[in-house]
């Protein structure tokens, strides 16, 4: 009995214990203590490189070790290991500026918020894109980054680079606008600027996050061809030209899948196609399963740790479809054992963080808290980002810029004439030091010699029950009118703020918010020199008073430097020079999403079909015809541009990999007598394709800086990526060889110069 027992304990004993090559002791069942990690283990050495270090760290690891990497620790930290000396990753929205890390945006919102963190307010993501100022959004997000680190933390949630498809998207300000090539280049300068300093953006969200109606729950339906063309090229470009260290996941679905485990997404095209090599994290609270998420490719869900399940009970979350928990460490730990994760699976998903940990130097040089923010140097991007992204929408008769020694009183109107409305509300709201209202700007700069009169002329749509009667409203207009009828010029400003134009609801209509065209109108009639001055993050409607308004201007929520850089415009101390990111339609109606905005009509539940395609933006009103209130591109200045000499030249890119390009030269001559910036823009026109293609498409562009009289030659490169569509059926992007058309100008509905390109075959 004993003799032919001991086998069967014996092989027993060697099925419990034995364990497969490359499966740690611990997927087997068996609990050993992990060995001691040497001071020399090769993890531990800056010299060697990323991957190398990632495997050995890997290799040390248990697989509760690696199962705990993947959620996060808290609402802005990611787990950390002390016994290898893992440090957690300590994040903080953007993208904006650097935002409290204490909680949700209604936390760190409240006026008595438990961490208050003061910083750099830096102007809307649309004031910056109009700019079109790569060089300057790459020293925002050095800037950014800076003060990331001065305050201890080590991730910023940005940028957004999500596509402007409707007018009335709530996060608009936060994107570059409608052009998908706009969105890369500014997309990239950012990460740059942000990784050069050894501090992780993360690029988000991913992907057409572009809509806040029932964000959780809402399914878009997009075609192959329309994401690769108009949603994906800003994250392809961050990933392959920026090098971007995260990504963030978004919360609505793309043809039916969550985006936090949408495989086709992120597996076959970050991952795959772009060849992304940093880590995935969820946007807060948007993963629904364990196994499809991991293996999907998401490496970190956040937010994570012990206040979850508290956050998950609370009724917000319930309501709107949130939702997280699944990649805590036990649930991971399950599915692994069920076989449903593969050890090789986590390996990659732990592996992408931390070789992110290591190339971003945070093992080797964690940042401490202790530096300065809100420095000069800091306020000065600020400044220069909101002047450049004023846009001048019209002058009639050069009504700007004004000159203080002629004027001797100003009214200054309007609801958002003595705030400063900084930026739109959600994640993005930075608390700023200080911030500079346009009434506190223009005050400043005209001095104690001019009369500066403030009347509000209508209260701001829901901030303030007392405006909100019918007396408390004629009273405030009356007292507007008056203002404006006893100065020599009027500044009405209004738009929108963060209430109205904000994160997780969209904006209710393109008009602006009561009372604001009646205040213009009336303004306008008792002085005809009145100025009109936007700060709002979409286009609005303006049809009841824009053909009587003799000046407009845009000025985008432009961070806590607002107000000085349009007393800067306004006064012509700086020459406008931005260019709207976005075409402003007429009315809602008209743009090209209407009818599948929010949900698709007469389909089925959440579902919106993006039955435009690639028609958005102006590829939309310039292909259809449809005329914009302003188009994509546009923007006056106090002096202007010729634009001459158009040459084209095709030439290998060099000897060692002779690539076909071609290279465009332009002249652009300030013909005016004022310093200036001009943005030159060149569109490909594609006439004979194979495929329906717009009419044209933003392929270049470049800010020309101009003394008066001087002129320069602006020099582009092109190459058959630039004339190229996405063919779904070859899943690759294809030139047709034939004539092309380039097309050279100062917005898309203004060219000026036109050359054919022949691409053989
Ligand atoms: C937003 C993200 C943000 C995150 C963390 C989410 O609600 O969509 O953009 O980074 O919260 O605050």
């Amino acid at each position: 009995m004993r003799r032919t027992l001991l086998p069967f304990f014996a092989a027993l004993f060697a099925v419990l214990t034995f364990v497969p090559a490359g499966l740690p002791a611990q997927a087997a069942g068996q609990t050993a203590a992990p060995a001691a990690v040497p001071a020399d283990a090769p993890y531990k050495d800056a010299r060697l490189p990323a991957d190398r270090r990632v495997a050995d760290l890997l290799s040390r690891m248990t697989l509760e070790e690696k199962a705990t990497m993947l959620s996060g620790a808290g609402w802005m930290e990611s787990a950390a290991n002390d016994r290898l000396g893992i440090p957690a990753i300590k994040m903080a929205d953007g993208p904006l500026g650097v935002r409290s890390w204490a909680g949700s945006s209604a936390i760190t919102n409240l006026a008595g918020a438990p961490l208050k963190v003061l910083s750099t307010s830096f102007p809307s993501g649309v004031a910056m894109a109009a700019t079109w100022d790569t060089a300057l959004v790459q020293r925002e997000g050095q800037a950014i980054a800076q003060e990331v680190k001065a305050l201890g933390r080590d991730m910023i949630l940005g940028p957004t680079v999500n596509i402007n498809r409707v007018p009335l998207w709530g996060r608009n300000f936060e994107g570059y606008g409608e052009d998908p090539y706009l969105a890369a280049r500014l997309g990239v300068a950012y990460i740059k600027g942000v990784q050069g300093e050894g501090v992780i953006p993360s690029v988000k969200h991913f992907a057409a996050n572009n809509e806040e109606f029932e964000r959780h729950r809402i399914d878009e339906q997009i075609d192959a061809r329309t994401l690769h063309e108009i949603y994906l090229p800003a994250f392809k470009a961050a990933v392959e030209e920026g090098g971007a260290w995260t990504v963030m996941s978004a919360y609505n679905k793309v043809n039916g899948l969550n985006c936090s485990m949408n495989a086709p997404l992120l597996h076959e095209i970050l991952l795959g196609e772009f060849g992304f090599k940093g880590f995935i994290v969820s946007d807060w609270g948007s993963t629904y399963a364990t196994a499809a998420t991991v293996n999907a490719g998401m490496d970190l869900e956040m937010p994570g740790g012990p206040l979850l399940p508290a956050y998950k009970a609370t009724a917000g979350p319930q309501a709107t479809g949130r939702s997280g928990g699944w990649l805590a460490a036990d649930k991971v730990l399950a599915e692994v054992k069920a076989g449903n994760i593969s050890e090789a699976t986590l390996n990659d998903n732990v592996g992408r963080i931390l070789r992110v940990i290591f190339v971003s130097a945070l093992f080797d040089h964690p940042h401490t808290a202790g530096g300065e923010v809100d420095t000069p140097a800091q306020q000065a991007v600020a400044l220069q980002g909101a002047t450049e992204g004023i846009v001048l929408l019209k002058n009639a008769g050069s009504l700007l810029p004004l000159d203080a020694a002629k004027i001797h009183s100003i009214a200054v109107i309007g609801p958002n004439a003595a705030v400063a409305r900084t930026g739109g509300g959600g994640s993005s709201m930075v608390r700023p030091n200080y911030s500079i209202a346009p009434l506190d700007g223009i005050r400043t700069r005209v001095g104690s010699g001019v009369d500066v009169k403030y009347a509000l002329g209508v209260g701001m749509e829901g901030e303030d029950r007392t405006q909100d009667t019918p007396e408390a409203r004629a009273k405030a207009l009356q007292e507007a009118v008056d203002a404006a009828a006893h100065a020599d010029v009027a500044v009405v400003v209004v738009g929108r703020y963060s209430k109205l134009e904000a994160e997780s609801f969209d904006v209710k209509t393109m008009d602006l918010p009561a009372g604001q065209d009646e205040l213009i109108e009336a303004v306008e009639k008792a002085n005809s020199h009145t100025i009109v001055v936007l700060n709002s993050g979409d286009p609005v409607t303006m049809t009841k008073w824009i053909a009587q308004t003799p000046a407009l201007l845009e000025m985008w929520y432009g961070g806590q430097e607002g107000g000085h850089a349009l007393a800067a415009i306004l006064f012509g101390d700086a020459n406008p020079s931005g260019k709207l990111p976005v075409s402003f339609p007429k009315k809602f109606e008209d743009s090209p999403a209407y009818g599948n905005y929010p949900v698709s009509e007469s389909r089925e539940g959440l579902k919106v079909y993006y039955a435009e395609g690639i028609y958005v933006g102006y590829r939309y009103y310039d292909t259809k015809n449809v005329e914009p209130q302003f188009p994509f591109g546009f923007g006056l200045s106090y002096t202007s541009f010729e634009y001459s000499d158009l040459k084209l030249a095709q030439r290998m890119s060099n000897d060692t990999n002779p690539v076909p390009i071609t290279v465009v030269l332009i002249k652009i001559r300030n013909t005016g007598n004022r310093a200036g910036a001009e943005v030159v823009q060149l569109y490909v026109h594609d006439g004979h394709s194979k495929i329906d293609r717009p009419i044209h498409e933003l392929k270049r562009f470049q800010r020309a800086e101009l003394a008066p009289g001087e002129s320069t030659t602006v020099m582009f490169v092109l190459n058959n990526a630039d004339l190229s569509y996405w063919s779904p059926e070859k899943k690759a992007w294809v030139a047709d060889p034939g004539t092309f058309e380039i097309q050279v100008g100062a917005s898309s509905r203004d060219i000026r110069l036109r050359a054919q390109l022949e691409l053989k075959k």
